[in-house]
This record gives structure tokens, C-alpha cells and sequence, in this order.
């Protein structure tokens, strides 16, 4: 089989988020989970989104002339988010998704990132084997987790918007916790509206970009989760992703009916800390 590679445009938008989402339909479904993405414009709308976003590195992957298949880089900060990578189901096992993810290495490793990581479905054992193979070590057991939002406030613990004037109290407590701050992604998600603050004793002890499927948070303390979490109108997309080895949060969340939706796992390759406090990965990673 003829495999060529190619940068993504954002004319393939359409037919690779097709295919992204008939991969992760096929896979849940079979393993009776529901898919990430729940209808085919979903998916169409985020691929269309990283296509068109310089920030995002893009590969596309085709048989005979025919696309089957695309992977991603997010490269807005020192370490890079490998995905969403899909093949059509009808080619999987063929090596296309190996060749996909060569290609996103060898630019990571072009531009000098540190490290790559990403977020697996925990029931596909194709992926986690691959990703093993790869070179990518397990880190961290996730739960998905969805429900209503619980409205709670945790005492002492103030959640507001977050505003440009935070970043610089953000990025070091994530370099804190991580080892490397997420400026670029943290930058996006206050332009957007969409991030939070924590405050406590008067200073700034957590904040999240969104707490759900495509944001990440982090916190000095549980209680710093517990306040993101607790004030969260909702948890965008599929739910929010928390280590469970963190059993404190993980149960707290179970005793105020939060549901888990399926299991994942944050894998990395390169340069990675064990984080010293609280936080929540988002699918990027
Ligand atoms: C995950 C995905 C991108 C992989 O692409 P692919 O073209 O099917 O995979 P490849 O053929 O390149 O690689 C699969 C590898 O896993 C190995 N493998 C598959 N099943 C295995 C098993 N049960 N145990 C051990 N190894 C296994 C294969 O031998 C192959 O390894 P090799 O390259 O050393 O031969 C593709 O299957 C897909 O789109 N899945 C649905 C969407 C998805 O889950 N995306 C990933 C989100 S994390």
C-alpha cells in the first residue's frame, strides 16, 4: 500500500472530519461506549478549527489519492499535544496510523519540543499499544466524568473570570505544578472567556481554561479543584478529565453524582514531571 503524507489545508476539513468521526464512533461503539463526537458537524467543526489555526501543526494521509487519515500538533507551548489522529476504519491496521504519528514527531522534533503527550481512549488497545511502541510512557489513569453542574463554593476559595492581568500568576503556578507553564493555550482561553481564577488568601492558587473535554486546570491544593469544579456551569464536551489517582477529588466528584463516562490515559514521551498539586489534563493533554 502507497501511503503519501501531506500537510492538512482547510479544505479537507470536511471529509477528514468525517472520517475522525466515523473512527471514534466505530471504536466506542464497539466497545459499547459513546463517541467523543455526537454528530459528524461536531467533528467537522473542531478539524476545520485546528486546520485553520496556524498554532496547530496538520498531516493528512492518503492511499491511491484518496484521504484516509490526518493527526495533529498543537504547538502553543513547550510541550506538544499529539491528536486528534484517525484512519477510516475500513484501512486501520495497516500502518497508516503509525506513519501519522512519525510525521508529528519528526516536526516536534524540528521545532525543539521538549516533549509530546497525549490522551488515549483506555479501551482501545490498539492505540495504547501503538502509542507504547512509540515511546510513550502510561502516566495517568483518567476518569471522564459528566454530569449537571454542582454549584458548589468551597469556603475561602473564590472563583472569578480569569483576565489578561492573571497570566503571569497562572503560567508559575503551572510551572509549579508541571515543570513547564501552557501560556499559549491559557492566552486563547482568556481571549475566549472561558477560563477561570481561584483565589485564597489573596493571591491566585488555581485556575482552569475550561474545566471539560478540551480545557485543562490546575490548582496549589484539592481544594482549589474542588472550587473550579464545584463552580463549573457545565463540563464542555465529552466531561472532564480527572487522574484518579487523586482519590480524594476522584470520590468527591463521585459523591456529588458526577458519572463516569469511559476511562483514558495521559501518555508522554520526552520530558515529563510528576506534578506537584492538583490538576485536570485536557484531551490535548
Ligand atoms: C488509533 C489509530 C489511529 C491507529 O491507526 P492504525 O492505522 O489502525 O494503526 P497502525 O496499523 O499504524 O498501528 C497499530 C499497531 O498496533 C499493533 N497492535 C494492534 N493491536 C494490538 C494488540 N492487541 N496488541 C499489541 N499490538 C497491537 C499493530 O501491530 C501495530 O503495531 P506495528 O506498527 O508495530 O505493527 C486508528 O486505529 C484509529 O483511527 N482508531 C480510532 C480512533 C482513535 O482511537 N484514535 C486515537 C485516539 S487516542
Amino acid at each position: 500500500m502507497d501511503i503519501k503524507l501531506r500537510s492538512g489545508t482547510p479544505a479537507d476539513a470536511e471529509i477528514c472530519g468525517g472520517i475522525c468521526y466515523e473512527a471514534f464512533k466505530t471504536i466506542s461503539e464497539v466497545h459499547g461506549f459513546v463517541p467523543d463526537f455526537p454528530a459528524r458537524e461536531v467533528a467537522i467543526g473542531v478539524l476545520t478549527r485546528m486546520l485553520a489555526n496556524p498554532k496547530f501543526y496538520s498531516v493528512v494521509a492518503e492511499v491511491d489519492g484518496r484521504i484516509v487519515g490526518s493527526n495533529f500538533l498543537d504547538e502553543r507551548n513547550r510541550i506538544a499535544g499529539v491528536g486528534p489522529i484517525t484512519v477510516d476504519p475500513s484501512v486501520q491496521n495497516r500502518a497508516i496510523g503509525r506513519r501519522l504519528m512519525d510525521a508529528v514527531h519528526e516536526r516536534a522534533t524540528e521545532k525543539n519540543f521538549v516533549g509530546v503527550r497525549l490522551i488515549q481512549a483506555g479501551f482501545h488497545i490498539r492505540s495504547l499499544s501503538l502509542y507504547a511502541k512509540l515511546g510513550y510512557d502510561v502516566r495517568e489513569h483518567l476518569a471522564c466524568m459528566q454530569g449537571n453542574a454542582l454549584g458548589i463554593s468551597i469556603e475561602g476559595h473564590v472563583v472569578r473570570p480569569a483576565a489578561n492581568a492573571d497570566l503571569e500568576n497562572c503560567n508559575r503556578l503551572c510551572q509549579e505544578v508541571h515543570g513547564h507553564d501552557r501560556a499559549g493555550e491559557l492566552k486563547d482561553a482568556i481571549a475566549d472567556g472561558s477560563a477561570a481564577v481561584v483565589e485564597h488568601d489573596g493571591r491566585i492558587t488555581g485556575y482552569a481554561t475550561v474545566v471539560g473535554f478540551f480545557g485543562h486546570a490546575v490548582g496549589e491544593t484539592n481544594e482549589d479543584l474542588k472550587a473550579l469544579i464545584g463552580a463549573a456551569k457545565e463540563f464542555a464536551g465529552p466531561g472532564l478529565l480527572l487522574p484518579t489517582r487523586n482519590g480524594e477529588v476522584f470520590r468527591w466528584c463521585l459523591t456529588n453524582s458526577l458519572r463516569i463516562t469511559q476511562p483514558m490515559t495521559l501518555m508522554s514521551k520526552g520530558l515529563y514531571n510528576e506534578p506537584a498539586g492538583a490538576f485536570l489534563p485536557s484531551v490535548l493533554y
